[in-house]
């Protein structure tokens, strides 16, 4: 039987060999070193708690610097995430630094949606940076990675507990980053009741079961001191850029009327410690878990959903051929689905109009008999009317004449008779009809 490739490279039939002089691959690490020194770092810092609770002077005093500072109000009607990116350079290093601040957090008076902008845009990073390595043509090596690799979670140092806002929130974001509790404005809090603060907030974070991130020990170089910091969670810090004189020396404090809390002062604070975890011992393992088990959690999860699996259900390789074919088919019926729906809605919806449309035809028809109704009514009344006139005309006329003959007669006798002429006279304006001749309707 041929060997295959496995074979080949199996344990069983790898072989020590003793070199004769010196290669030259065990230049192999500062190769690397010098590679990722060209080609600078990427860290992404989110950071997560109310407003005003420190987040900006945390940064700044953190990297020994002053980012842009734009303060937000207490009134935004929801959260929304505001990265900056920064490039900061130290000796020949290059660190790409994306601060991303939650605005707004807290400050609404329904807090159940709070955590959704924080999730969404953790996933959108996760989803950026699996679309690149879905491309044909990939450009990973220069790609800007913006997946958030710590997500400093700011407690307010109330000395109680921590509020359901804190708990729901940790609870949403553990699957998707590395979560770091830190206690802010440690300095309001006394020695002993932090102490007993520290406590509460990592026995309630258990019992609820949220995972913090926690110092790698399975680096020798590094187990000890981790493992000492694990103890220490949630840092208790103090942020502040002021520099204030403490002996003959400038430090960065906070300056009260009873005294100074020095920020770099292990026994003020937990900021060292902080420094120390994030920055100068476990930047590359936040990096690497981000990379390791939150994104590959996200990659996998999106790639089952799109139908890829890594074995069929008869234990067959994976084939991407087939898993292609299946999900087109699957979408060619839910097309033709959906277009047998649209294509029923748009005959109910013809249907619907068309008798609409009857309906107004025959409201229309019953208005214009109605309307023919009234005219032929009002014709007729007219009619009546027209006939009416024309009697009172005619007895108008017969009138007339009746007087006209009068006058005729009387003129001729009165030429015989002038008595019996200015009877006559009398007479004819006594007449009931020649009044009315005066008072009667108007005739045109
Ligand atoms: P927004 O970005 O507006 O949400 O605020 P923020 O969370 O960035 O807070 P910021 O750093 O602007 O600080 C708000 C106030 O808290 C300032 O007056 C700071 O001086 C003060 N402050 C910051 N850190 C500490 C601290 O450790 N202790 C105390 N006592 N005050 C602090
Ligand atoms: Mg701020």
């Amino acid at each position: 039987m041929a060997a295959t490739d496995t074979d080949v490279f199996s344990n069983e039939d790898k072989r020590n060999l003793n070199l004769g002089g010196h290669v030259g691959f065990d230049s192999l690490p500062d190769q690397l070193v010098s590679k990722s020194v060209t080609q600078g770092f990427c860290f992404n810092i989110l950071c997560v708690g109310e407003t005003g609770i420190g987040k900006s002077t945390l940064m700044n005093t953190l990297f020994n610097t002053t980012f842009e500072n734009e303060e937000a109000s207490h009134y935004q009607n929801g959260v929304y995430l505001r990265p900056r990116t920064y490039d900061l350079q130290e000796s020949n290093v290059h660190l790409k630094l994306t601060i991303v601040d939650t605005v707004g957090f807290g400050d609404q008076i329904n807090k159940e949606e709070s955590y959704k902008p924080i999730v969404d845009y953790i996933d959108t990073q996760f989803e950026n940076y699996l679309q690149e390595e879905l491309k044909i043509k990939r450009s990973l090596f220069n790609y800007h990675d913006t997946r958030i690799h710590i997500c400093l979670y700011f407690i307010a140092p109330t000395g109680h507990s921590l509020k359901s806002l804190d708990l729901v929130t940790m609870k949403k974001l553990d699957s998707k980053v590395n979560i770091i509790p830190i206690i802010a404005k440690a300095d309001t809090v006394s020695k002993s009741e932090l102490h007993k603060f520290k406590i509460k907030i990592m026995s309630e974070l258990v019992s609820n079961g949220v995972q913090i991130y926690q110092f790698p020990t399975d680096d020798e170089a590094v187990s000890e001191i981790n493992s000492s910091m694990n103890a220490h969670l949630p840092f208790a810090v103090v942020g502040s850029t002021e520099e204030v004189k403490v002996g003959n020396k400038m430090v960065r404090a906070r300056q009260y009327p009873w005294g100074i809390v020095q920020v770099e002062n292990e026994s003020h604070c937990d900021f060292v410690k902080l420094r120390e975890m994030l920055i100068r011992v476990n930047m590359e393992d936040l990096r690497e878990q981000t990379h390791a088990r939150h994104y590959e959690l996200y990659r996998r999860c999106k790639l089952e959903e799109m139908g890829f699996k890594d074995a069929d259900p008869d234990s067959q390789p994976f084939s991407l051929q087939e898993t292609y074919e299946a999900k087109r088919k699957e979408f060619l019926g839910e097309l033709q689905h959906k277009e047998e729906e649209m294509r029923q809605m748009f005959v109910s919806k013809v249907k619907e109009t068309e008798a609409e449309l009857k309906e107004k035809e025959r409201e229309l028809h019953e208005k214009f008999e109605q309307l023919k109704r009234m005219h032929q009514e009002e014709k007729r009344k007219l009619e009546e009317k027209r006939r009416d006139l024309e009697e009172d005309m005619n007895a108008f006329n017969r009138r007339k004449m009746a007087a006209e003959t009068l006058q005729a007669q009387s003129l001729q006798g009165s030429s015989q008779q002038p008595l019996k002429k200015d009877k006559d006279k009398k007479n004819f304006f006594s007449l009931p009809s020649a009044c009315s001749l005066t008072s009667g309707r108007n005739l045109n």
